[in-house]
């Protein structure tokens, strides 16, 4: 056998054993045709920990001597892409029909409850925050609980921080809503009190066992179920379905559809974005 032969023979092993991980971890794949991130997104850690190789940082991992180590490999390799009112259409859905709609039933129900179930950065969920702004709806206190949650621990810390640089907030965010809701701070914005009193952010690994959560009125799995295998994806939408208190809305991103794996979800058109009703008790 060739050199390179032998060492094409030896990433295969590598990335083999990394998918592993991967999948028994978070529930990601890795496709082939993204193989090629894999020594870019890692490039940080193997300088951090001088190893040389995919095959040194993984016989890290396999000694165990870092806990964290595994879950470090896992964070790095996530694509955490995101920006204020993403996409648009489905904030305008969200801004002119859904919410509104939601403080309606919240007048009876005392509560409403939105998740952001894998979060990122957190922008998703101020998005939504900034639309549902309790003192422009007047709602009384307590009444709002906005849930972020990421399986990637330190942009969950960045989310809960509420900061931004400039360069974050130029991804979408309209300046009369920069004026309103945030204040610059050194090396940029936060995120008002007022907005940050009204959001919760912790880890949570959509493909592990679920903490106790509220019955939401809306969930936001935008974005994450493309990663994930198809077999994950089916059960983390299951578990956010029954997640959803009865007619609660689901809301999936532009690439992912629900096909047939979701019983008691009726689809809903908005403004033609399409969201996912519970229908069942
Ligand atoms: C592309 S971002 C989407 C962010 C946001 N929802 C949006 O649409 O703009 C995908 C996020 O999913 C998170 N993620 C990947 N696998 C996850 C899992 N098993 N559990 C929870 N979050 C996960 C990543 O850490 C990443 O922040």
């Amino acid at each position: 056998m060739s050199p390179a032969a032998g060492e094409l023979a030896a990433d295969d092993q590598d990335l083999a054993q990394l998918r592993l991980l991967l999948r028994s971890r978070a529930g990601l794949e890795l496709p082939a045709e993204k193989a090629y991130l894999v020594r870019s997104r890692l490039a940080g850690l193997l300088a951090e920990l001088e190893a040389g190789s995919l095959g040194e940082l993984l016989a890290a991992v396999a000694h165990g001597r870092d806990e964290r180590l595994a879950q470090r490999v896992v964070e790095a390799l996530t694509t955490n892409e995101t920006s204020w009112f993403r996409d648009g259409a489905p904030f305008e859905a969200l801004r002119t029909v859904v919410l509104p709609e939601l403080v309606r039933r919240s007048a009876q129900t005392g509560r409403l409850a939105i998740w952001s179930a894998a979060c990122s950065t957190g922008q998703e969920l101020y998005s939504i925050a900034m639309l549902l702004d309790p003192a422009r709806f007047l709602l009384p206190q307590g009444t709002v609980e906005l849930v972020g949650t990421d399986l990637h621990t330190a942009l969950v810390a960045r989310a809960a921080s509420g900061r931004y640089s400039a360069a974050e907030v130029a991804r979408g965010l309209p300046p009369e809503l920069l004026a309103r809701y945030f204040r610059p701070v050194e090396g940029g914005f936060e995120v008002v009190p007022a907005l940050r009193a009204i959001t919760r952010f912790f880890p949570l690994n959509l493909a592990g066992p679920w903490p106790p959560l509220p019955r939401f009125d809306l969930v936001l799995l935008r974005n994450v179920l493309i990663y994930l295998a198809p077999e994950v994806q089916q059960a983390v939408v299951a578990k956010a379905a029954a997640q959803l208190a009865p007619g609660g809305l689901l809301l999936l991103g532009a690439a992912e559809l629900l096909l047939g794996a979701a019983s008691g979800l009726r689809p809903r058109l908005v403004g033609g974005v399409t969201f996912y009703e519970r229908v069942d008790g």
